[in-house]
């Protein structure tokens, strides 16, 4: 039987054994799948321990996706943008890094939300490792441009440079933003773990996809959205289940189904 773990700290509220418990059903597969707290500072021992058991791969969620990529042997090009990983394969005795954070969002802004990236002038608030994760996935999708902004302008003007060479991007500090309407806004910030919000004005969202990468309960970027007239508002749910399932792909070679999952886990966060 296949083993396999998402590593945090902290890790008892991770959905993830839950969600890929589900995909394993789909597909009549016994896997086992643990959630494993590591200390600050660890993660490579418990990693490796982990390996050292059987383990045939793992998640990485916060704080350790960037101790995941220098634990990486080898790196796909998405892990490499992204400077973090949160997948792990063991093959061949390898360590391979992936980073599906990215690609979860796409996947869901298009299959769940019928959103086409194409063309779209994209809103993404917040420049740090969240964004950073997603930048390369989007911007392959050939958006119109993204407009990067954040409180601290260094970081966003850092970030668009390093990124540009996928695709047209722009920074901005969060003062520079007009009330003009995009056609998605993205908040990638961590304001809304603090039940905050990034100041924003609101003509910005009229019309517009607003989307904000926290799941769970309403955020305030969420309420801003339903108040200032968006015309869809979304959490970070869908994404969460459609990383887990480019995750079991990477490491099964088989594409869970995810709209019924997401159903289902929508029921037991809400
Ligand atoms: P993560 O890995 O979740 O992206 P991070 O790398 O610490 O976490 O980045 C947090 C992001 O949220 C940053 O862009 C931060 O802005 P600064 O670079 O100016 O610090 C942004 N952020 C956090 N709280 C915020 C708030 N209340 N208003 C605006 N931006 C906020």
């Amino acid at each position: 039987m296949n083993r396999f773990a998402v590593i945090g700290n902290p890790i008892n509220h991770s959905l993830s054994p839950m969600i890929h418990n589900e995909f394993s059903k789909e597909f009549n597969i016994k896997i086992s799948y643990e959630k494993m707290l590591s200390p600050i500072g660890e993660f490579a021992l418990t990693a490796e321990k982990f390996i050292q058991n059987g383990g045939s791969g793992f998640n990485i969620t916060l704080p350790f996706k960037i101790d995941a990529y220098s634990f990486s042997e080898e790196l796909t090009s998405n892990a490499k943008a992204a400077g973090a990983v949160n997948t792990i394969k063991i093959e061949n005795n390898v360590i391979f890094g992936e980073n599906t954070d990215g690609t979860g969002l796409v996947n869901d802004l298009e299959k769940n939300l019928n959103q086409s990236l194409t063309d779209k002038e994209i809103l993404i608030i917040g420049a740090g490792g969240a964004t950073q994760g997603i930048l390369k996935p989007i911007l392959e999708k050939n958006p119109e441009k993204i407009l990067l902004a954040n409180r601290t302008l260094k970081k966003s003007l850092k970030l668009a440079n390093d990124f540009s060479k996928f695709g047209k991007v722009c920074g901005f500090g969060l003062d520079q933003i007009k009330s003009k309407p995009v056609d998605i806004v993205i908040n990638a910030t961590s304001a809304s773990i603090d039940g905050e919000m990034p100041n924003l004005p609101g003509g910005l969202c009229e019309g517009a996809l607003c989307y904000d990468l926290m799941y769970g309960i309403e955020t305030p970027f969420m309420k801003w959205a339903h108040d200032n007239s968006a015309k869809m508002v979304s959490d970070g749910l869908g994404m969460l289940v459609e990383q887990a399932a480019l995750s079991f792909n990477y490491w099964l070679g088989k594409k869970p189904n995810t709209s019924s999952i997401i159903s289902l886990i929508r029921e037991t966060v809400d």
